[in-house]
């Protein structure tokens, strides 16, 4: 494993900075998602607020999670708010028809996730529903949380125990639309999108950020007609879901920890398609929106295994391994790289349900490697965006290559510039010598992520297996930096 090299140079001549809205979470009524998972029963032997956990809350604070997206998902498009508010005890049961079929008790409602995001320090992001709900009931919902009427249903949510406005601004308007959220088709979709956020009003201090549904994956067309039929000032954010299938086959996923390292590579290759499903669907909302008003808004990513064997194949729960950390530090990348358009994102879904920051068992919890990796990366929150140039080598298997490294960079506002580096070789360590031309620094310290095997996991027995550590990697050579970076391993550096 010697040998490998490769040039990295970064520029400051940027304006753009990097949204926090990009480290954004995904908490949908799935599985233990919410119901076991942010929102335990009472009897749990764990810290809570209410029934709220808050060994949870506490990690994830330390990791800045900027928003929080709530309720679904395709829950969103079966989900009538006023279900989830009043007395616990007289809230209408209904049957979760997309996860599971279990009964929803609806004990976690608008105030329960409101108390989570303010204990979380993050923005809500509700997502409205537009495939089984009313324009009347959307517009209620936010007239609900947001008015400082005397309303009939603001007064409501004064008798609810919440007399000041909540200000919610991040509003989805429905959820996949194309698939669960109603099949249909975009031109169908704009026009509900403009009579639904036309009765989606402002109120002081909650002047809503409107978030279309936007495309699945490739599809081109439906970002097409968005941007064609949508006007831009109706508008803040297209959605785009896109999930990393190991197989590439919905029907058989892959396993989340048993994977050869063939899969490996066909797992990183599908992930790596972020970069260009973010670069062709900016690039049609570029035709329609030049001075890119509109964000990008990849809400849901992730990568998605088949269930973990022994659980309830519609709860959505599987394991994450060092491949799940290459992938979450890969798509960051991608989308610090892109954010003069990608200015909001949610990794699918926080905790227990597919690429989970965190996983519970009962009164346990787990940090995943995936956590650690939104902990190294939450240094580029509202930094200001480096360009970046790469050269490096490619990481081949079967004949079949990918550039080996990927990389971004930001400078906060103190001066310090941060670069986080992934090296998806799972063989070879790879050198990278940086031109900095126009940065001023004098030391460099860092973070490393990796193990001994890519298909290595923290469990509740174990839970530190999988760490972050100190990186010694690092050295000043004359002006350049020079790093040695491990195979498969995420790095980010501090340079001051
Ligand atoms: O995240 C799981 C599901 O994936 C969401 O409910 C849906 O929007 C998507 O298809």
């Amino acid at each position: 494993s010697y040998g490998q090299t490769g040039t990295l140079n970064i520029s400051t001549d940027s304006k753009t900075t990097i949204s926090k809205h990009i480290y954004g979470q995904f908490a949908e009524h799935l599985g233990h998602g919410i119901y076991g998972g942010f929102w335990v029963d009472k009897t749990l032997p764990v810290k809570k607020q209410d029934r709220i956990r808050l060994d949870i809350v506490d990690a994830l604070k330390k990791i800045k999670i900027p928003n929080l997206r709530w309720p679904g998902g395709c829950f969103a498009d079966e989900y009538h708010w006023r279900d989830g508010i009043g007395p616990a005890t007289e809230r209408p049961r209904m049957v979760n028809t997309n996860w599971g079929g279990i009964t929803e008790d609806n004990s976690f409602g608008t105030h329960e996730f409101l108390e989570l995001c303010d204990l979380l320090g993050c923005e809500p992001y509700i997502a409205g529903n537009v495939g089984s709900g009313t324009v009347d009931e959307m517009s209620k919902w936010i007239e609900y949380l947001n008015s400082n009427s005397t309303s009939t249903v603001v007064q409501l949510r004064k008798k609810n125990g919440h007399p000041a406005p909540y200000k919610v601004t991040f509003w989805g308007v429905g959820n996949e639309s194309w698939g669960c959220g109603g099949n249909m088709t975009p031109e169908y979709y704009t026009d509900l999108f403009k009579r639904y956020a036309s009765f989606a009003k402002d109120y002081p201090g909650g002047r809503l950020k409107k978030i279309a549904s936007g495309p699945n994956s490739d599809d081109y067309h439906w970002t097409e007609v968005c941007m064609k039929n949508i006007p831009n000032w109706m508008m803040s954010g297209l959605s785009l879901h896109y999930y990393t299938i190991p197989t590439g086959n919905w029907g058989k996923k892959g396993s989340a920890t048993d994977f050869s390292e063939k899969e490996y590579f066909g797992t990183m290759v599908n992930c790596l398609k972020m970069e260009e499903l973010v670069t062709k669907h900016s690039a049609i909302m570029d035709k329609y929106d030049p001075e890119k008003k509109v964000a990008l808004v990849v809400d849901e990513w992730g990568v998605w295994t088949d269930p973990e064997p022994g659980t309830n194949p519609g709860f959505l729960y599987q394991q994450n391994s060092l491949r799940d950390a290459l992938i979450a530090g890969t798509t960051l990348n991608i989308f610090n790289n892109h954010s003069d358009r990608v200015r909001m994102a949610a990794l699918a879904q926080t905790i227990n349900v597919l690429q989970a920051l965190i996983l519970t068992d009962k009164e346990k919890m787990v940090l995943t490697p995936t956590y650690h990796v939104f902990d190294m990366y939450k240094v580029h929150q509202d930094a200001k965006y480096l360009p970046i140039k790469l050269s490096v080598p490619d990481y081949e298997v079967d004949g079949k290559k990918i550039e080996a490294v990927n990389a971004s960079a930001s400078q906060d506002a103190s001066g310090k510039v941060h670069i986080s580096l992934v090296n998806l070789d799972p063989h070879n360590t790879i050198t990278i010598t940086t031109g900095l031309s126009d940065v001023k620094w004098q030391t460099v310290s860092g973070q490393v992520l990796t193990s001994a095997n890519l298909t290595d996991v923290n469990t509740f027995k174990d839970t530190n297996k999988i760490h972050l550590s100190t990186f010694s990697g690092a050295k000043k050579d004359g002006d350049k930096l020079v790093v040695s970076l491990p195979a498969k391993s995420v790095v980010t550096l501090e340079l001051k």
